[in-house]
Order: structure tokens, then sequence, then C-alpha cells
């Protein structure tokens, strides 16, 4: 799709969405107090509560908030590594949610990929067994496999480390040949829960670059997940930020960090505007958007 015309496909699209950890859930009703007090009395922790937002194909869309207020869950919820209490969660115009088992299982090995901040990398698998695994769990040829894992190592920058082993690595490096490993998949969805936080601020920034880099040659979509207001801002053309399960606000990082509707989201936005040291964040594109669009337009 051309990004520079303006016109927008919904790739995602999550309506209504609740998950809740608790038992007798059967006959919740979302919208009642009577019910909510019911569960929430019989010990439930209502861990995503009707959260509802669309991303547009190849926007990057962040999610924030505090420790415990539901982001990790709530990307769980997109392929169903946690199954959702209610709602709906749309991919490609498919509800994820009427799947059975083998479409899902295709539908995880095929058009979504995850990057969390503790990688999962196979430990007696070299860099490129692993960036290649998921091809071979799809029946991909040796040679055809190689071939593209070696192509996607180039692009996250581990040329020439195609046969260490994980513990060999750095954490910066490791989370390199994750992304190489969803990078390899082909899949349109990335969702990423916090991949950089492990890593110190300089990896830290070099990584986010390489991430902006990858926007300018893939048509990527990602749900990225951070505590970090400033990777919020350079990645995200879109935020949303969570309390207690709840999104409180959605915007452009422009629109949150300046206009924060509440004294929570204000608290996220105060870091931010020292660092921006008085000067307003103008309502601009981030530069990630920026970088695929100048993309587009080649
Ligand atoms: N498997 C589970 N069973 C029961 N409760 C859970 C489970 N997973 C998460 N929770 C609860 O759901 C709530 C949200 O947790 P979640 O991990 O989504 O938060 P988070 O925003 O990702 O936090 P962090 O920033 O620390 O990663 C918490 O109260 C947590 O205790
Ligand atoms: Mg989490």
């Amino acid at each position: 799709m051309d990004k520079g015309s303006g016109s927008y496909e919904v790739l995602l699209e999550v309506n209504g969405l609740w998950k809740i950890f608790g038992e007798n859930l059967t006959d919740f009703v979302p919208d009642n107090p009577d019910s909510i007090s019911r569960i929430q009395g019989e010990g439930a922790v209502l861990a995503v509560r009707n959260v509802s937002f669309t991303v547009r194909r190849g926007e990057v869309f962040v999610i924030m908030g505090l420790s415990g207020s539901g982001k990790s869950t709530l990307l769980r919820c997109i392929p169903r590594l946690h199954q959702p209490t209610r709602g709906e969660v749309i991919i490609n115009g498919r509800n994820v949610l009427e799947m059975d088992e083998n479409e899902l299982i295709e539908f995880r090995r095929y058009e979504i990929a995850m990057i969390f901040q503790h990688y999962g990398l196979l430990p007696h698998r070299n860099v490129l067994e692993n960036v290649a695994f998921g091809l071979k769990l799809r029946g991909v040829p040796s040679k055809e496999r190689t071939e593209q894992a070696r192509q996607a190592i180039v692009r996250v920058g581990l040329e020439g480390w195609e046969n260490y082993y994980p513990s060999q690595l750095s954490g910066g490096m490791r989370q390199r040949v994750g992304i190489a490993r969803a990078l390899v998949q082909g899949s349109d969805l990335l969702l990423m829960d916090e991949p950089f936080s492990g890593l110190d601020p300089l990896i830290r920034r070099e990584m986010q670059d390489m991430l902006i880099n990858l926007l300018k040659e893939e048509n990527k979509t990602i749900v990225f997940v951070t505590h970090d207001l400033h990777e919020a801002a350079r990645l995200g053309d879109r935020m949303a930020v969570m309390r207690q399960g709840e999104f409180v606000q959605q915007g452009t990082p422009a629109e949150v960090i300046n206009n924060p509707v509440d004294e929570y989201v204000a608290r996220f936005v105060a870091d931010e505007r020292q660092l921006i040291a008085g000067k307003k964040v103008r309502q601009q594109p981030t530069t990630a958007s920026m970088a695929r669009a100048s993309a587009a337009r080649r």
C-alpha cells in the first residue's frame, strides 16, 4: 500500500476486549457493576477492561502504563496466548476469537510475530538456526530458509555472527536475533513487549534506530509495549496509556504529552516535558513515520 497517499487500511481492530483471571466467569456481564463486584468479590483480577483500538497498516501503536496495568495481558490476548474473556480481535478482517485450533496455529505461524523482553532464543542453536527455526516449522527447504535467514541477519546488523550461540552474544545482539527471527517470518503484524527494556540507554537507542531503519524498508505494523515515554515518542505514530486494565487516553505522542487527560497520564509525561526542555512537542510525524513516508516516496 502506498503510505504516502493518505488512505489507510485497518490491520488490527480490538473491540470491547476484557481479560479476567478468575473462575465462574460464564455469566459475567461486562457493563453491569453488580456483575463486576461479584467476580471481584470472588478474587478475580480484571487485567484488561473494555479496551478498544484500531491499528492501521504500517503504523506503530504504543501501549504504556504502570507495572501491572495490563499491557502484557492485552498484547497476549491478540494471538490468544491468553484467551480473552469478552470482546473481538480482528486482524485482516478475520476474528481471531472465532478461529479453531488449526486456524490459530496457522495464524500464529504466518500472520503474526512476537518479540518479548526475554526473547526465548534456543540456547543450543546458533544465530542462523535460531532465525531459520520458524521457517523450518513451516517446512521451508533447508537451502531456502538458510538464504532467507541470512538476509534477515544482515538487515539487523548481525552479519558475521551466524555461527555464534545465544550465550556468546550481548543482550542487544540477542534482541537483534529475536527481531531477525520475527522478520524472516514475513508476517505483517509484530507484537513487541518491552523488547529493549533490558538494554542500557546507548544500546537501546541503537536498537530503536535499527527498528526505525527497518521500517523504511518493510511495511510492518507494530503494537509496541514500553515503559519509556521517550521511546514511545520516537517510535509511536499513536499511543495509548493504560491504568488498571483500561485505556485512559489514546492519541499521537504529541497529543498525549501536550494534553494529558488526568494526573495519571500527566505523571508519565512529566519526565518527557523535562527532556524536551520546555519546547512544545510539535504536531508532526514521529521519526518512524517520517522514515516510512520517505521510503514510500522512493
Ligand atoms: N496468568 C495470570 N493469572 C492471574 N493474574 C494475572 C496473570 N497474568 C497477569 N495477571 C495479573 O493481571 C494484571 C496485569 O498484568 P500484566 O502483566 O498484564 O501487567 P503489565 O502492565 O504488563 O505490567 P509490567 O509493566 O510489570 O510488565 C496484574 O494484576 C497481574 O497480576
Ligand atoms: Mg508486562
